[in-house]
């Protein structure tokens, strides 16, 4: 499999969990009752799953490459997704503190929470997008066979190292089981 078709295949993981923040978001606007533990589970793939372990993957290997293949990165798309990503890890940390508040029984979280789950989801739907139509198209027109190879096996590397042998599969699985109850939401 190429690079790129790696990272498209977690971008469509990636969406089934933002598909269960968009609807514990919904329902917590609605006054319905909302499963924390659910919210927990999103939080944790979104920070084990698409931020240390997708993300590093195209911050320290596919987007330097593609910045040698001459990509634009200040002012440019590698730039810009760059952004994204930071904006992504300040809007978890946003999740985190208002789970744990409204975990403790501060109700008045309810509301930040629900905006906080909508604006990641948002943010992380436009730039998959971005990636999959733009970027991994430039990305896979731009890299040799030999150094998308390369990437392959970097991307492996970066599995073992960030989040520990198996974990990554331990997350396939959790996805399963977290797109089940999706379903019942
Ligand atoms: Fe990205
Ligand atoms: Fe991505």
């Amino acid at each position: 499999m190429k690079s790129t078709d790696i990272l498209s295949n977690e971008h469509r993981a990636i969406e089934i969990v933002l598909d269960a923040m968009e609807k514990s978001a919904k329902r917590l606007e609605s006054g319905d009752e909302v499963d924390l533990a659910t919210i927990d589970d999103c939080l944790d793939f979104a920070i084990g799953f698409a931020d240390k372990c997708h993300h590093a993957k195209e911050e320290e290997l596919l987007f330097p490459k593609l910045v040698e293949a001459g990509v634009k990165r200040d002012g440019g798309p590698v730039g810009a997704m760059l952004h994204e990503h930071e904006e992504g890890r300040s809007l978890l940390k946003s999740i985190r503190k208002h789970l744990d508040e409204l975990s403790a029984g501060d109700e008045e979280a309810k509301e930040p929470l629900a905006e906080a789950l909508k604006c990641y989801a948002n943010l992380l739907r436009s730039h998959i997008i971005k990636e999959d139509r733009v970027l991994f198209e430039v990305a896979a027109a731009a890299l040799s066979d030999e150094e998308d190879e390369e990437l392959v096996k970097g991307f492996d590397d970066i599995e073992e190292r960030k989040i520990g042998p198996g974990v990554h599969e331990e997350y396939h699985r959790m996805l399963d089981d977290l797109a089940e109850r999706v379903k019942m939401m």
